[in-house]
Formats: structure tokens, C-alpha cells, sequence
């Protein structure tokens, strides 16, 4: 946490849309006036009903509302208003997943035009204002036409990432009670294909309520299509009109669903509304990404995360911005892949997570070198900390020393990024997130919930709403009051460990909670033994993470078979198979440790804290054993351990 820090170069002080003068400025009149603030922010809008009442949110009771008499429709936003006077501009390039292979180019014109049919063929489908559409597609195109769609007509979209399996998605499909799924007959990643339709049929038998599959044909594979359910995009759109009105919705109707891990249950569906959600990251985009008129934006996330919602789709729209979007991967054909593209469309802010750094480190320098890269403005990255060398390195190799890195730390819950340097007002340390952005007031709190002053480590809490806030998890919020309000009351929990240094820097140490982090995925270690104890050979499983030079973490697990089995490599092959079936590839077990008992108190509670120790290589202090039933199963599983460094 100590090392260098890098002052803000003296052309981006004086040039960024943010100072530092102006940074303290603004930030103390977006926490002492929220109204004010929020209200100016607003105007960044086109509004059908500008609001008048802005802020009306208290975390005690929980009751969230922003701009709740306000009127206006996201896809307008992201679309319509740029039409008359810049529709013949770039709205993003779409770069394929192999470089041979024909990409496209999207004005914004172009887009609406596109948005509307795909409106048009929704409402033939039967959807309607405040249904909830579940969309099932990679990263092509299309996939922004289906969201903006939504958007347009009232529906929520709710995404769902296309690496996750039939099981998963049936399960995301049922919770939102979806009627309509929208799919493609294949996904392209890293020059392998994605069975995308045929996990829909998969996931059929366990999402009964589904009656429509909309089918974009992107590979051109050979898929079944069932009479009566399933209906091909292109052969629906040529049959509707190409235009369609824009819904006029309430600031607080919800814009989209987005399921992400807890550490306990099933994932939970997080609600954004729409006034308050486009106000905060519009804004955002202009002020952490320094973004101005005629740049080319670049945010690598899948719009399958909630990095993707913001930063691939809605933030750089509603600024009338041309992006990039990108569905391949970061080393095909080979690890020059994302310095070549950003070189094809001069790129000059572009986003991605630690994960992709380091592993693009680890191929070597000669990959980023042998590209130019100089339209490059700023850098930035999300989703989880990044270790000071991966930082140095994007600064040093990548950015060639002239590019700020904006380290952003946020949550699906937040919808924008809370804590980050602004490129024109702070000075950077490699690896931490450093300041709150507008409006946003952390807080550390020791586990009891005493208020840590100064320099300080604890856990970290935001005192106060912000526009972009979830609003509730669907269908149950009580669950969302008890998830982040209950832990320390009135306060929302982020369930992120975090430092504050001796100069006010915040540091994120990583989540706190059972939730792992895998190359920026969030994953619930509940939901990755859930998955193992429905396997019939397994009777019990533990799951945690332990460092990995790549990933961030990777996932262990501790299994114990059933009276009869023995372990096996086997075994271990169809225990990965069947974690990759029963959620996705990304929680595929890393090491799997067969355990014929596993560390319980007496009450039967198993003793985590071990399991992690010993999954870290790190056993030499184990703490206090003495509470445990039968101590001597520590040693065993010792001697047993994978992850021998
Ligand atoms: C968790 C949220 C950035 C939004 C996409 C991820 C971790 C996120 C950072 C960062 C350290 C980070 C936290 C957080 N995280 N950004 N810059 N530095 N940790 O959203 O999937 O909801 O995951 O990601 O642990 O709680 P998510």
C-alpha cells in the first residue's frame, strides 16, 4: 500500500474537464446540497417532464427514489436526441471476434432505425410496458438493439452473460417470471463457437412461463426451431415498421434487472430505474473518463456484466459518444489483438479489468510494443484490485507513461463507479481506487460498526444515496434491505474490505464476504457448493479462493464423497465438468481437494477461516483450533493440500 505516487501531469490539470480546485468544489456542494447538485446533473437529460422533486431517499426506513416526478424514456436519451444534428455519426464499430471475419459500422441513425424494428417485433411478441425480457445473446450488435428496444417500449431487459449454463439461465429466466428470450443460434469467442440456442432449448423444460424465442442468426449453424415458440429476428423485422415510439416512463420505472452473486442463495436479481441510473453514469462517463465530443470510447466488458450496461452501452450513447464494442477475447488470434484494435479505430479512453491486464503482461511486452497505440488518451480499469505491477505496467508499456489509469472501484449494485481518481485532479498510486466520486460518502467501519477515523483498514459503508443506486433486488426486498442495510444499520454495506492512507487515499482489499472474485467475475462460494452437493457422489463441499497470479482468485474446493466412493481422477474430470454445466465455464473449480471430514465446530459450523488458510498455502498460523470438534482433521487435510507454492 506504500510506493510511488504519480502527480497528475501538468497539461491534464490544466486541460481536464475536472481540476483539482474544481474536484473539492464540486464534491462538497454534491454532498452538501444534493439537491442542487443532482438537479444541475440532471440537465444533462432530455426529460419529457423535467423533475421537480430530486432526492428522496433514506436508508432507515429503505426508501430510494431520485427525479420521482420526472418523465423521460432511456432510449430517447441514447438515440433520438442525437439524430438531428449528428445521425450520420459513428454510434460504435463493431469489431468481430477474428480479425478476417466482416465487421460493422453503426451511425445513429442507423441504430434507431435498427432499435425499432427490433421495438416493433417485441410488441408483436406480446411484451409491454413494465414486462421483463430476458436476453440470452453474445456480443454482437443485435444485443444493443434488443436492450435499447426494451428500453424504448418499457420493457426491463434483464441480461443474462452468455458463458452461463441452461441451468443458470433457466433459473434467471423464472425469476423474473420472462415471457420472451432472446438468443442467437451461436456466440464466437476467441475463434470457438457457443451452442447459445441450444442452451435456450436446454433450459426450456425448467422455464415453463417462456412463449417466445427470438432467434438472431449470427454463425449460421445448423439449430431446431420449434413451431409455434421460436421466430428469427431477421424474418420478424422485415415485416415490421421502422419506426416506433418512445415509451414515456417514470424515473423511477425500472430500465433493467441484472443478477449477480450473494453469499448466500440463489443470485439476486438487482433492480435500476432509469432517470436516476442515466443521470449518474452520464455524467461519470464525462468526468472519470475526461470524455469530450469526438472521442473514441472503448470499455471492454461484456454486456453481460454491469460494466458492460454502463460503459459499453448507456453512458457513452447518452453522450453521443463512438465506442467500440468487441466480441472476442483479449489473446486471439494472439495477444496484439486489443493494442491492434484500438490502433484500427484510435481509440483514446479504453476500460478493462485487472484480469486482462495481467495476463496480457504475461505474454510479453513485444505484443503492445510492436502497435502504436498513440491516439491513446487514458486508461482505465474495474472489477477488482489490481496489483501495483499489472498497474505499472498498463502505465508503463501500454500507456507509455502519458496515459492516467483510472482505477474505478463499483458494484452491480451501485450502477456507476463510486470510489476512483478523476485524470485532472488526482495524483495516482498504483492499486488504489482512491477518492469518492460526486455525492458519494464512505465510511470505514470496524465489525462492530465503531466509525474508524484517519488512516485506517475496515469495512466499508456509504452513508448516503447516490442517483444511480439499485433500488431493490426483484421480487424481494426485503432480501435487499437485509443484504446491505441491515449489517450496520442506516448504512449501505458494500461488503468490500477497504484502507484509508495517511493522504484520505481509499484502498479496496477485496470483498469480505463468501464472494469470490474470478477474473472480475463475482461468484458466491454458496452457489459453487450448491452446484457440487447436487452431484450424487458428493455429500459435502466447501468452497473458497486462494490468490492466482491471473485470475485474481482462483476457486478451491473441498469435497466429501458419499459412503462408497472413492476419489479419483475421474472423479475430479466429471466434478469440473459438472460445475461447468451446472453454472458456466467461469466456475470451473481450480483445484479440487478430496476431504473425508471437514474442519466443523462443535455446533457444526464449518470453520472457513481454516479452509481458506490451508487453500492460501499459508497454515503455519492456523489461529485458535481449539473450538473445533475434532481438531486432528486439520493435519489431514494439510498433508492433502493442491496448492503447494
Ligand atoms: C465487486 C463488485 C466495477 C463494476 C463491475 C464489478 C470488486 C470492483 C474494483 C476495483 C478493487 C473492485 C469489489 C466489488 N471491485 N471494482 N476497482 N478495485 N475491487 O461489479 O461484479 O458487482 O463486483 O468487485 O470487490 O464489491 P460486480
Amino acid at each position: 500500500m506504500s510506493g510511488k505516487t504519480y502527480p497528475v501531469p501538468a497539461d491534464w490539470a490544466k486541460n481536464a474537464l475536472i481540476d483539482a480546485d474544481t474536484y473539492e468544489e464540486m464534491y462538497a456542494r454534491s454532498v452538501n446540497d444534493p439537491d442542487g447538485f443532482w438537479a444541475e446533473q440532471a440537465k444533462r437529460l432530455d426529460w419529457i417532464k423535467e423533475p421537480t422533486i430530486i432526492k428522496n431517499t433514506s436508508f432507515d426506513p429503505v426508501s430510494i427514489k431520485w427525479f420521482e416526478d420526472g418523465e423521460l424514456n432511456v432510449a430517447y436519451n441514447c438515440i433520438d436526441r442525437h439524430l438531428k444534428d449528428s445521425g450520420d455519426r459513428v454510434a460504435f464499430h463493431w469489431e468481430p471476434d477474428h480479425p478476417d471475419q466482416p465487421g460493422q459500422t453503426i451511425t445513429y441513425t442507423q441504430l434507431h432505425e435498427r432499435v425499432c424494428r427490433f421495438a416493433n417485433v417485441l410488441k408483436s411478441l406480446g411484451v409491454k410496458k413494465g414486462d421483463r425480457v430476458t436476453i440470452y445473446l453474445p456480443m454482437i450488435p443485435e444485443i444493443t438493439y434488443a436492450m435499447l428496444a426494451c428500453a424504448r417500449i418499457g420493457a426491463a431487459h434483464s441480461v443474462v452473460f452468455a458463458g452461463f449454463s441452461p441451468e443458470a439461465l433457466a433459473g434467471r429466466i423464472n425469476d423474473c417470471d420472462s415471457t420472451v428470450v432472446i438468443t442467437a443460434d451461436e456466440g464466437r469467442r476467441g475463434g470457438k463457437t457457443v451452442p447459445l440456442k441450444k442452451n435456450v432449448d436446454d433450459a426450456m423444460p425448467h422455464a415453463l412461463g417462456v412463449e417466445k424465442v427470438l432467434v438472431v442468426e449470427h454463425t449460421g449453424a445448423d439449430i431446431t426451431m420449434k413451431g409455434g415458440r421460436d421466430v428469427w429476428w431477421h424474418e420478424a423485422a422485415a415485416g415490421v415498421d421502422d419506426f416506433c415510439e418512445c415509451e414515456p416512463m417514470n424515473a423511477e420505472d425500472p430500465l433493467f434487472i441484472l443478477y449477480t452473486s450473494g453469499s448466500t442463495g440463489q443470485p439476486k436479481g438487482v433492480v435500476h430505474t432509469s432517470g436516476g441510473y442515466l443521470t449518474y453514469i452520464n455524467f461519470a462517463h464525462r468526468a472519470v473518463f475526461n470524455y469530450e465530443d469526438g472521442d473514441i470510447f472503448w470499455c471492454g466488458a461484456d454486456l453481460g456484466w454491469i460494466t458492460g450496461h454502463s460503459f459499453t452501452l448507456y453512458a457513452p450513447l447518452s453522450n453521443g459518444a463512438t465506442s467500440v464494442m468487441f466480441e472476442g477475447v483479449p489473446n486471439f488470434p494472439d495477444a496484439s489483438r486489443f493494442w491492434q484494435i484500438i490502433d484500427k479505430y484510435e481509440v483514446n479512453q479504453f476500460y478493462t479489468a485487472p484480469t486482462a491486464i495481467r495476463a496480457l503482461m504475461g505474454a510479453g511486452d513485444e505484443y503492445v510494443t510492436k502497435t502504436s497505440r498513440k491516439s491513446l488518451k487514458l486508461l482505465g480499469t474495474a472489477g477488482e484490485p489490481i496489483n501495483p505491477e499489472a498497474w505499472e505496467w498498463y502505465h508503463k508499456v501500454v500507456g507509455e507513461e502519458r496515459c492516467p489509469i483510472v482505477d474505478t472501484w463499483w458494484q452491480t449494485e451501485t450502477g456507476g463507479c463510486m470510489l476512483t481518481p478523476l485524470p485532472g485532479a488526482h495524483g495516482l498510486k498504483p492499486g488504489a481506487a482512491t477518492a469518492p466520486f460526486f455525492g458519494i460518502k464512505p465510511q470505514l467501519v470496524d465489525n462492530d460498526g465503531n466509525v474508524l477515523e484517519g488512516a485506517a483498514e475496515g469495512n466499508l459503508c456509504i452513508l448516503d444515496s447516490w442517483p444511480a443506486q439499485a433500488r431493490t433486488i426483484y421480487g424481494d426486498h426485503q432480501r435487499f434491505v437485509d443484504t446491505y442495510f441491515t449489517t450496520y444499520k442506516g448504512k449501505y454495506f458494500t461488503s468490500d474490505g477497504c484502507k484509508r492512507d495517511e493522504d484520505g487515499a481509499y484502498w479496496i482489499t477485496g470483498r469480505v464476504d463468501d464472494v469470490l472474485n474470478v477474473s472480475g467475475h463475482r461468484m458466491g462460494t454458496a452457489e459453487v457448493e450448491s452446484a457440487l452437493v447436487a452431484h450424487d457422489k458428493v455429500s459435502e463441499a466447501a468452497v473458497v479462493g486462494y490468490p492466482h497470479d491471473i485470475k485474481g482468485q482462483g476457486i478451491y474446493v473441498y469435497v466429501t464423497l458419499m459412503a462408497g466412493n472413492e476419489p479419483s481422477d475421474d472423479l475430479l474430470k466429471e466434478l469440473r465438468t459438472w460445475v461447468r454445466k451446472e453454472i458456466g465455464p467461469i466456475a470451473t473449480p481450480d483445484l479440487i481437494q478430496f476431504a473425508p471430514d471437514l474442519p466443523k465446530t462443535r455446533s457444526g459450523k464449518i470453520m472457513r477461516r481454516i479452509l481458506r488458510k490451508i487453500a492460501e498455502d499459508e497454515f503455519s498460523n492456523l489461529g485458535d483450533i481449539s473450538t473445533l470438534a475434532d481438531p486432528s482433521v486439520v493435519e489431514k487435510l494439510i498433508d492433502n493440500r493442491q496448492n503447494r507454492s
